[in-house]
Parts: C-alpha cells; sequence; structure tokens
C-alpha cells in the first residue's frame, strides 16, 4: 500500500515536471519569436568603462549623425540630465541605423515612437542596437526613466527626410560647418570649438540647446547673457557665476527661477573662457551685443579662481548689477 502511493505521487511529480518543462520551451520560443520574427530590440552591451572614459570617447565627443557607407548610418547619443545630445536627429528614408548611445550622469531610457525602440542608457555602458527607417516622418523620443525634476522635458526627434530633401540638408551643414571660422568677432575659432564643446558636455542640460532654458525652471541664456555682459560687472560676474555657481531666486523677464547652479571650478581656464565666448556669439547675443565685447582669455578666468565665493555670495553680485 504504501508502495503504491509511492509510485502515484512519482508519476503526478513527471507530469508537472514535464509541463514546467514544457511551458518553459514554450516561453523561450515565444521570446525567440518577439526577438527575431517581430524585430525586438534589445540593446546588446557595445561597450563598457567610467562614463566619463566612455563620452570622452571619439563618437560620444561628437554625437551625431555619420554615413558609414551608401545607406548605412551610425547614429551616437548621449543621454543626460535632461536632453539627448543631439537631441534631434536627421536621416534619410531608408536608412539603415546602427545606433550607439550612453548616459553622462544617471539612467535614462530612448524611446522612439512608432518603432520598437526603447533601450535603457545606463551611465558606464554602451547600447547598440540597428534599425532601419522605412517610412519618412517625425518620430519623437522620450526619456522613459524618471532621472530628475525635468525628466518630462527630456525629448527629441528623428526626422527622416525624403532622399533629395536630405541631400540638401547635408549640402547645408556641410556650408555652414565651413563658414564657423568666420564666426564671432575677436574671437578665435578654437575658443568657440572649445566652448561649443563645453556647452553640449555640461550646460545643456538645463540651458538647453536652444539657450531658452526651461520655463521657471532653469533660465534663459539666449538674450539674457548679454544684458548681464553689458552691464557694468556683468562681464566679471558671468565668469564668477561659472566658477562658483548660484542659488535663486532670480528673476529673467519677469519670470522667477527658484534652482541652483552648481559651481564649475572643474573645468579648465580655457573651458570657462571658450563656453562663455560661444554663449556670447550664439542665440543672438552676438546681435545684442553687436561687437562690442571683449572676448574672454584664459587669464581673465585664472584671476577670479583665488577669491572664492559661495553661491548665496553670487546672488548678490547679481542681485548688485544693475539689470531689470
Ligand atoms: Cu532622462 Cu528621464
Amino acid at each position: 500500500m504504501r508502495h503504491e502511493q509511492h509510485e502515484a505521487i512519482a508519476r503526478w511529480e513527471r507530469r508537472w515536471l514535464a509541463l514546467m518543462g514544457g511551458l518553459l520551451v514554450v516561453l523561450v520560443i515565444l521570446m525567440g519569436y518577439s526577438l527575431y520574427l517581430e524585430g525586438g530590440h534589445i540593446g546588446r552591451r557595445a561597450q563598457g568603462g567610467t562614463p566619463a572614459e566612455l563620452t570622452a570617447l571619439d563618437m560620444f565627443a561628437r554625437p551625431g549623425v555619420v554615413e558609414t557607407s551608401p545607406g548605412r548610418f551610425r547614429v551616437s547619443i548621449v543621454g543626460q540630465a535632461f536632453s539627448f545630445v543631439p537631441a534631434s536627429v536627421q536621416l534619410p528614408v531608408g536608412a539603415q541605423v546602427t545606433f550607439f548611445a550612453t548616459s553622462r550622469d544617471v539612467l535614462h531610457g530612448y524611446q522612439v515612437q512608432n518603432t520598437n525602440i526603447n533601450v535603457e542608457l545606463i551611465p558606464g555602458q554602451v547600447a547598440a542596437f540597428d534599425y532601419t527607417f522605412d517610412r519618412a516622418g517625425t518620430y519623437r523620443i522620450s526619456c522613459n526613466e524618471y532621472c530628475g525634476i525635468s525628466h518630462q522635458n527630456m525629448v527629441g526627434t528623428i526626422e527622416v527626410l525624403e532622399a533629395g530633401e536630405f541631400a540638401a540638408l547635408r549640402a547645408q551643414q556641410e556650408a555652414a560647418a565651413a563658414a564657423v571660422g568666420g564666426a564671432g568677432e575677436g574671437v578665435d575659432a578654437a575658443s568657440l570649438a572649445v566652448g561649443e564643446q563645453v556647452y553640449s558636455a555640461t550646460c545643456v542640460g538645463c540651458h538647453q540647446a536652444s539657450g531658452l532654458g526651461l520655463p521657471a525652471i532653469f533660465p534663459p541664456l539666449a538674450g539674457h547673457a548679454a544684458d548681464l555682459y553689458a552691464v557694468a560687472g556683468g562681464r566679471d560676474y558671468l565668469v564668477n557665476v561659472v566658477l562658483y555657481g548660484l542659488t535663486g531666486p532670480i528673476s529673467v523677464g519677469g519670470t522667477t527661477y527658484a534652482g541652483q547652479m552648481p559651481s564649475w571650478a572643474s573645468l579648465t581656464d580655457e573651458e570657462i573662457a571658450g563656453v562663455l565666448n560661444y554663449i556670447l556669439n550664439t542665440w543672438g547675443n552676438e546681435v545684442r551685443l553687436e561687437g562690442g565685447g571683449l572676448p574672454y582669455q584664459p587669464s581673465d578666468i585664472e584671476q577670479f579662481r583665488a577669491q572664492t565665493l559661495s553661491q548665496e555670495s553670487v546672488l548678490e553680485l547679481r542681485t548688485a548689477l544693475a539689470i531689470e
């Protein structure tokens, strides 16, 4: 009797084991189906390192679109609080794209609407994935990992253009790149190039690629930086605010910004001079100054390093300026 009971249990056990084994097989088949037949995209880990090492790699130091061979493209993307660099990517219809993406700071997501692209941008890792854009149109990108106060503003676009449109855009971009050497009266192009790189690595997350900041969160630099520069003491104030940061509230154009800007004293004198020159020669700031500005030199920055200001005293400096 005991022996028979034992036999019966063993039979049930075998049935359950077979059922479990069968379920596992079904799950693996389903995963394979969605990954290969439906073209599921799980970013493969292409490279590891510290976030600083990865963002220093050439493809992330100069992120964007590169045509590697006819019809094939490499797009490199850096995610950072709270933007994608570049935020907007243009590709021709039919482009076969390999994306490489990483994060400069915290975990972000890269989800492209109307595609199955949805990857995590992990600091210290590079995600790689392929996609072919068969239809022209604008695809919206959003960050789908909560990354901080302005997470919901972390958006971008991929514009897939007809071949002719794309060729025209490329020609226009190349012409603009060739003309950069002549920009910024009295400012050397090398300083502006350094500044542009610093801006896109350090400032763009808050002040945005447009220089317009974010409404009521991060103040604009477009127009405002030129206004600050133009008043007595403004030229020195701009150096101090980059070196030592600022704790609000401040008012710009009738809007109050109660945020905090960190100190960027870790940047070199060349980098701070470059980024200030870049800001004052972009977004119409150069028009406001009408060539009346003296470009910053690294030595202009160095002399302010000795004093060490608190963020509160930078706010007092700002209050003392004769701006509205
Ligand atoms: Cu980046 Cu949310």
